[in-house]
This record gives structure tokens, C-alpha cells and sequence, in this order.
């Protein structure tokens, strides 16, 4: 398969890549290649005429994206519609890879693929306005939900609760974020088994499983070999993004053509090995 990865020199692109070894890739990021760039992107992506392009690309810094709506926007939206516009013209097939922030996390159990969104801040926002962007342009698209995304390399959660234990005595972590950690070559599988599907539409994979921030830093504490570090609770945390206080969300799309991933901390214990 010819296959275009935007994003990929972040978490999942560099995950997708270790995966699709047998495959033609054309590889997209900046500085070279900006998303956000409507004739540069459609021309490039277009001249490769891929059969499928999965697009990763995003402006993740979900904080950042509060202090500057108009890049969350420009990126997350107009970003998503420029790469649809581009498979539009080359008649490709597109992953668009998305996130659980689209809901608030009030329903009380598992959001599935055919619930409706409510996003809290504006990186959801944006990312929804991504999604739906790609639906009014393709066919031919698959929408994939994440959370949590980490992996060896990368500016994630795990490396900076890593790089903070080496620094500090003490870490004071949330209790009242919960959420599923998705180990990014899981899903980079996950992704690679779906776009041998023609079965287009939204999807919701995660590693299975709900833990707290801080029960997911104090696992990464104990498979690091620091059982007597000293983590200590905290529920004063304001953060400047509104983020769901508990959200999950359900494979079940997914499931029905056999893809489904392990269990969180499964694949946590896999990252240490
Ligand atoms: N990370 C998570 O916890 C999480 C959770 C749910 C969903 N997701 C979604 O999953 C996808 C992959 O996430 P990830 O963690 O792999 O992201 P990542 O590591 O932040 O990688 C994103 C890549 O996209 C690049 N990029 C940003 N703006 C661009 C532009 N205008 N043109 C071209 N490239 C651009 C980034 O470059 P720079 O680094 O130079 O900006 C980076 O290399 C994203 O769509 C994200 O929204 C992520």
C-alpha cells in the first residue's frame, strides 16, 4: 500500500512507521511539510497518490491550545480539512485521528461511537471541528478516538513522571482525572489492521481500562523500581483546559471486526520492557 503519515515525527508516526515496514511511505511533518498550508499540502500529498493517508498531525499541547485558539483552530481544523481536501484530489482514503476530549465525561459510563460529542475546552474543540470537516468532505474516512497517548519517545506523561522522580523527592499527582492510557504502538496496530477494512466510519480505540493520573503514576513508579517513592495525592489542581473528569470510551466498532486492544496496564508493563 502507498500510505502518507502526517504527524509522523510525533508518538503514533513514529509508532505507525516501526508497523508498516512493507509499505511505500510518504512522511509529513514540520518544518518541511505544515498541515496548515492548503496548496503546499494538497500538492504533496497528491503527487504521491497514496491509497491511504493517515493523518496524526495535530497541535496536541491541550493547555496551549486554550492561550492560542486561533493555532488550535488553524492546525486542528483547517489542518484536518486541507489533508481531506488532498485525498479528495487524489481519491485516497483517510485516517483522521482523534480524541476522547470530544465528550465531557458526564454520561457515567462509556461513551461508544455513537454517542454525540460535547467538548470542554478548545483543543476538543478544534479536533471536533477536525472530525467533522473530513465527514462533510470523504467518503472514504475513518475518524479513530484516542486518549493518553505515550510511547518511548515523546513529550507524555509517563517520560515526564520518569523525569520528575529523578528530580524531585515528592510528586503531588490528580486523583480526580481518570482516563485510559493508550500505549501509541497499540494503537498504530490498531490503526494498521483498520485500513485494511473498507469499513469507514468512526472508531474509538484505546488501551482497555480506566486508572486516575495518580494510579497511573504510581504504576509507572513501581515498574520503574521505584516501589517507596513518595507520591502523594492532590484535588486542588487547576489546570487552564477544562478537561473531562472521567471519560472512557468503548470499542465497540472496532470490536466487530476483530481489532481491540489489551488491557492499559499490559501494555504499561510492555513500555518497561
Ligand atoms: N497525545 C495524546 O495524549 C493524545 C490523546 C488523544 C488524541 N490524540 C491525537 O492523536 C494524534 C497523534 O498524537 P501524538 O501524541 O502522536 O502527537 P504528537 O506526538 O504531538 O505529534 C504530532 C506531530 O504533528 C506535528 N505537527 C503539528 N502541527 C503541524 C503542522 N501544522 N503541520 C505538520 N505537522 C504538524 C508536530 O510537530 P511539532 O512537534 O513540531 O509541533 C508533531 O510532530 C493527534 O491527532 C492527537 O490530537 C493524542
Amino acid at each position: 500500500m502507498r500510505i502518507a503519515i502526517t504527524g509522523s515525527k510525533g508518538q503514533l508516526g513514529t509508532a505507525l512507521q516501526a508497523i508498516l515496514t512493507e509499505e511505500d511511505l510518504l512522511l509529513i511533518d514540520l518544518p518541511e511539510d505544515d498541515i496548515t498550508d492548503y496548496r503546499h499540502i494538497r500538492d504533496r500529498i497528491a503527487e504521491f497518490a497514496p491509497d491511504v493517508v493517515i493523518h496524526g498531525a495535530a497541535y496536541t499541547n491541550v493547555d496551549g491550545c486554550e492561550e492560542q485558539p486561533e493555532l488550535a483552530y488553524l492546525a486542528n481544523a483547517l489542518g484536518s480539512r486541507n489533508v481531506a481536501l488532498a485525498c479528495q484530489a487524489c481519491n485516497a482514503a483517510m485516517v483522521c485521528i482523534s480524541t476522547d476530549y470530544v465528550f465531557d465525561g458526564l454520561k457515567g459510563e462509556p461513551y461508544w461511537e455513537f454517542d454525540d460529542p460535547h467538548p470542554l475546552s478548545v483543543y476538543a474543540q478544534s479536533k471536533l471541528a477536525g472530525e467533522r470537516m473530513v465527514q462533510s468532505l470523504l467518503q472514504r474516512y475513518y475518524i479513530v478516538r484516542t486518549a493518553w497517548l505515550y510511547s518511548k519517545s515523546g513529550n507524555n506523561f509517563v517520560n515526564t513522571v520518569l523525569r520528575l522522580a529523578d528530580q524531585r523527592d515528592e510528586l503531588h499527582m490528580v486523583t480526580d482525572e481518570v482516563g485510559s492510557p493508550t500505549y501509541a504502538p497499540d494503537l498504530a496496530e490498531a490503526v494498521a489492521k483498520l485500513i485494511h477494512h473498507q469499513a469507514y466510519g468512526i472508531y474509538h480505540f484505546t488501551n482497555q481500562g480506566t486508572c486516575s493520573r495518580f494510579e497511573w503514576a504510581r504504576r509507572v513508579l513501581d515498574l520503574a523500581g521505584k516501589p517507596d517513592y513518595r507520591l502523594l495525592p492532590n484535588t486542588n489542581y487547576k489546570r487552564l483546559a477544562k478537561v473531562p473528569a472521567q471519560v472512557e470510551i468503548r470499542n465497540f466498532c472496532g470490536a466487530t471486526l476483530g481489532i481491540t486492544l489489551r488491557p492499559w496496564s499490559e501494555a504499561l508493563e510492555d513500555f518497561f520492557k
